[in-house]
């Protein structure tokens, strides 16, 4: 039956069939997470996009919605964002009905241009405003048809709209009083598609906030916004790797919340299935100083606890010891493993499903599958893996979310080493299992 399917992900979201990329106009409203997303309804295949809806009232379980966006004579529905219009600015809205508001692309072979739609009964059905005739067209400004990904919010100190638009080699600043005339203010350079923008407190201290600003490929950077400019502050870091692309943060989260919830898009195959693709885990996104300074941490939302049933804890093993134990877990298809291993005597260790490595840190190098990553405390040499598999896919959040980490599961079954950990001589401080539950019915 639906969502039976031997390779369907059990605990993340996947459309009933076609393809599937971006998380688009997520927004929360009266009790309802929205996640649109760029959809192909009739094929495996990227193709004829489209905005797919999905809805949900606790982040964990999902209920599949008719396409809300379609093609139409500009063009087909690329990535964008979705607020809703509690001032009615637009105009858009009725007394006691604020207008549900998407900003999206419209990408034809000559050019990519920002457009309008808007909704009266919470997403469901969705009106073009204007005929979907653009209201932001920068082709001729930048000489680039690579303008798109809308990203809007309400900047509450200026009381306008903002919009951040991929444009060119960057992300550009657009504001506005009423979702419909947008005028350019500045253009930040190195990134590439999807972007997003918003504030958080460090360590969550009220009076020590700052501005993230990141693109489709996980690097962010931390700075400064005044409504008009970011100013960046940082380098360029990265809050995760591997599969995950073109994430999105939730707007209109209420106040009494304060999350700042994203859902990013797993480029995972879904081998023989008649839907491609999946919606890797919400997490929340905060900013924690480190030793290096502030950074961007990224953790499963808690309301995914309710998935995981405690199966099995040992502390203080020894990798063959432990390795022995997880032998009753090697058929499972999903399942969380949280563990905390000590390099010791090694300077490479690692933790792999048959011979695929899912944790492998290389002490004399900082690399951590393939990234840098630079424990905060490099005196004690301990990593903490939090690891969820789910038949096609693994997620892995390290320290905390200090780096997360998500790759295609390639299940080897003539391989007989299983779960296995490896490195010399090294600790297994804690090592817990879980059973994970299915969110189909
Ligand atoms: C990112 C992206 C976006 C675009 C969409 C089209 O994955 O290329 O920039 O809007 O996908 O599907």
């Amino acid at each position: 039956s639906l969502y039976q399917e031997h390779n369907r992900p059990q605990y993340h979201f996947t459309t009933r069939r076609g393809w599937i990329n971006d998380p688009n106009g997520m927004v929360f409203y009266e009790g309802e997470y929205h996640l649109f997303y760029q959809h192909n309804p009739y094929e495996r295949e990227w193709e004829n996009m489209s905005w797919g809806h999905a809805v949900s009232k606790d982040l964990v379980h999902w209920e599949e919605l008719p396409v809300a966006l379609h093609p139409d004579k500009v063009g087909t529905m690329f990535s964008g964002s979705a607020v809703i219009d509690y001032d009615n600015t637009s105009g858009f809205g009725k007394p006691g009905k604020p207008a549900m508001v998407a900003l999206y692309t419209a990408d034809n072979p000559d050019r990519e241009v920002q457009c309008v739609a808007y909704s009266l009964d919470k997403g469901r059905t969705f009106t073009k405003y204007n005929d979907g005739k653009p209201v932001i067209d920068s082709k001729e400004k930048w000489n680039s048809r690579d303008t798109r990904d809308p990203r809007v919010f309400w900047y509450k100190p200026g009381k306008h709209w903002v919009m951040v638009l991929n444009e060119r080699d960057g992300h550009s600043i657009y504001t506005s009083a009423n979702l419909k005339e947008w005028k350019y203010e500045s253009h930040t350079t190195g990134f590439w598609e999807c972007p997003d923008l918003f504030e958080l407190t460090i360590d969550g201290d009220q009076n020590n906030k700052k501005w993230v600003m990141y693109g489709a490929s996980n690097t962010y950077m931390i700075g400064s916004f005044d409504g008009k400019t970011f100013k960046p502050e940082s380098g360029k870091h990265y809050f995760s790797s591997g599969t995950l692309y073109a994430a999105q943060t939730f707007t209109n989260i209420p106040d009494s919340d304060g999350r700042r919830i994203q859902i990013g898009w797993g480029r995972v195959a879904q081998p023989g299935m008649a839907f491609n693709n999946m919606m890797l885990l919400p997490t929340v996104l905060t900013l924690r100083s480190t030793k290096n300074g502030p950074r961007l941490f990224s953790e499963p939302v808690k309301e995914t606890a309710q998935l995981f049933e405690p199966a099995k804890q040992w502390s203080n093993l020894k990798s063959d010891d432990a390795n022995q134990k997880l032998k009753e877990f090697y058929n499972a298809d999903r399942l969380r493993i949280k563990t905390t291993f000590k390099l010791s005597h090694a300077t490479e260790a690692g933790f792999n499903l048959f011979a695929q490595r899912m944790v492998g840190y290389d002490m004399n190098f900082n690399m951590l599958n393939g990234m840098f990553y630079s424990p905060d405390d490099m005196t004690s040499m301990e990593i903490t893996a939090d690891i969820y598999i789910d038949r096609t896919s693994i997620e892995v959040f390290i320290d905390g979310g200090a780096f997360s980490y998500s790759m295609e599961r390639k299940p080897d079954l003539n391989n007989k080493e299983g779960f296995h950990f490896w490195g010399n001589n090294i600790d297994i401080k804690n090592l817990e299992v879980f059973t994970v539950k299915s969110i189909w019915k």
